[in-house]
């Protein structure tokens, strides 16, 4: 018995590319972060360099381009997410001349780079905020957001912190507070100042004009904040347990109206240059989320799509996820998918070894730009961090929301520091290390990284898989099927999300075969009597070659 999933609705015709754009469409991004990519100086901490020697990896793995999270001068209270030079490498990384050859290698490769951008908040050493706080008439005051504290002398409104507690920090001095949607170390900058603005866009000039492929902003939805700061409403369906955050509902602090316009802003600077993708960091619900492509597509190129990572891990919740997403999109939009990133747990750790594999072919054959995150092409877990070796300052304010076990040191040798470092590394290693790394995974052909491989490179050859249309086929159980399709090919994906095994049928035209097995082997293989057979945590990912076409 098949209940039938809704078909795709206009989506489903082939996109048409432009040739400047197709990087980034038919393209995979890789998320590198650096700290735990690669140590060239022995200090136990990845750095630019390191990822420069690596890029021979990400080439042979067949990846289009790779964001690196922040290497920006930073003094690491939010490991780089807290920025006091937009303009520097921090030393930790390199230099601006390592920055360059990391370019101009990857270029050589054919290689995008994506920079982290990170505009709502500097760090509180950047100059701009020292020169904030040193009066209430500094010039640069208002480049930041301060308010008179309360009537009883508490903060000026409800808000809290995304790594909980008050969002607002007094000021002795100037006797004021500044707000702060992360740490007390990270004050928001205030988008409204139309200096701030023009400063900011010069960033990114500054970044472009040496060669950037594009940027990931961090927390766009955040960059504007209502204007009369009003309180946010408590959420009702809040349970003990969850981030504080959580225990508001966040409708003035982030997601407003005018961030449309500043994001329309950086778009402008970017479309003056050739090809280069503006892609947004926004966890809001669907609907929400598909308005940062903008009015006339004037937005983010891709709002990141995180929706795979908060849906229930069932082939019912992701089939209704996929059937949503695709009809939300706006005319044009194109979709993307991710799948973990250096904030979540990794997929591995939340959908166990052997769905992570099923994870995989969706993540590579879904219709849209995928995100791989740095480790989970190995298979990489969730690493334990005993209490003396924890970074995150997330996990010590909220303990358990912490997220060094999906920051962890790449491994690629089964030798020492799994040859990511000369030296203990500054978070540990996967117990696992000796058997999950990259030289012991490479040439075995059932191995979680040769899936991956195998699986870039079909969405080579295969136009269906990188730029064909997308149409749901069925849900059935634990097995969910789809199809892509460009032209005369049609590439056929079921997944089964259980752990019993099964079969799938295909309709009754001949010429389907496997093209791939999450499991390997089978390719070539054809249907018994029209079914395929499935084992428990097997996704296939099957061709229907046109007649007379050579395979
Ligand atoms: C989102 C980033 O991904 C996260 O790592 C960081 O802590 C916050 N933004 C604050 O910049």
């Amino acid at each position: 018995m098949t209940d039938d999933v809704k078909p795709a609705g206009p989506q489903a015709a082939p996109a048409r590319l432009l040739a400047g754009e197709l990087w980034w469409k038919a393209g995979v991004v890789y998320q590198v972060y650096p700290r735990s990519f690669q140590d060239t100086n022995g200090d136990g901490v990845g750095d630019i360099k390191g990822v420069t020697a690596r890029l021979d990896y990400l080439a042979w793995l067949g990846v289009d381009a790779l964001w690196l999270s922040p290497v920006c001068r930073s003094p690491m209270a939010d490991y780089g997410y807290d920025v006091s030079d937009y303009c520097d490498i921090d030393p930790l990384f390199g230099t601006l001349a390592d920055f360059d050859a990391l370019v101009a290698e990857a270029h050589r490769r054919r290689l995008r780079v994506i920079m982290d951008f990170v505009p709502n908040h500097t760090s509180e050493e950047h100059p701009w905020f020292r020169e904030a706080r040193a009066s209430r008439d500094n010039p640069k005051r208002d480049w930041y957001i301060w308010r008179d504290p309360a009537a009883d002398g508490g903060p000026p409104n409800n808000w809290i912190s995304n790594f909980g507690g008050p969002a607002w920090t007094l000021d002795p001095a100037t006797g004021q507070y500044y707000y702060h949607a992360f740490l007390r170390e990270q004050p928001d900058l205030n988008w409204r100042n139309p200096q701030v603005r023009a400063a900011m866009m010069d960033v990114l000039r500054f970044w472009l004009d040496r060669g950037v492929d594009g940027f990931r902003v961090d927390v766009i939805w955040h960059l504007m904040k209502d204007g009369l700061l009003r309180d946010n409403p408590v959420n009702p369906d809040y349970r003990p347990g969850e981030p504080e955050i959580n225990s508001l509902l966040q409708i003035h602090s982030a997601d407003q109206p005018e961030v449309m316009q500043v994001i329309a802003e950086m778009r402008a600077v970017l479309d003056a240059y050739d090809a280069r993708v503006l892609i947004g960091e926004i966890y809001l619900p669907l609907e929400r989320l598909v308005a940062y492509y903008g009015t006339d597509l004037s937005g983010a190129h891709l709002p990141f799509n995180f929706q795979l990572i908060q849906t229930p891990w069932h082939a019912k919740a992701v089939a209704d996820l996929v059937a949503e997403y695709e009809a939300a999109l706006p005319a044009g939009g194109w979709p993307n998918w991710v799948l973990g990133n250096h904030d979540q747990p990794r997929i591995a750790a939340r959908v166990g070894d052997a769905q992570g594999r099923v994870a995989a072919v969706l993540l590579l054959t879904l219709r849209g730009t995928p995100t791989l995150y740095y480790g989970d092409e190995i298979g990489l877990g969730r690493v334990p961090i005993p209490p003396e070796r924890v970074r995150d300052p997330w996990e010590h304010n909220e303990p358990g929301r912490g997220r060094d076990p999906e920051r962890t040191p790449m491994q690629w040798v089964p030798g020492p520091h799994a040859g990511f470092s000369t030296v203990e590394p500054w978070l540990p290693l996967d117990p696992q290390a000796q058997t999950g790394n990259v030289e012991t995974l490479r040439d075995n052909p059932t191995s979680i990284l040769t899936l991956h491989r195998r699986l870039i490179a079909l969405r080579r050859e295969h136009p269906a898989l990188s730029i064909g249309a997308y149409r749901a086929v069925s849900v059935s159980g634990d097995v969910l099927v789809y199809e892509r399709w460009h032209g005369d090919e049609v590439v056929r994906v079921a997944l089964n999300f259980g752990h019993e095994a099964c079969t799938t049928e295909v309709p009754p035209e001949s010429g389907w075969e496997v093209l791939l097995s999450s499991a390997g082997g089978r390719r070539g293989e054809g249907p018994q009597d029209g079914y395929f057979a499935l084992a428990g945590d097997e996704a296939l990912v099957l061709v229907r070659r046109a007649p007379g076409a050579e395979g």
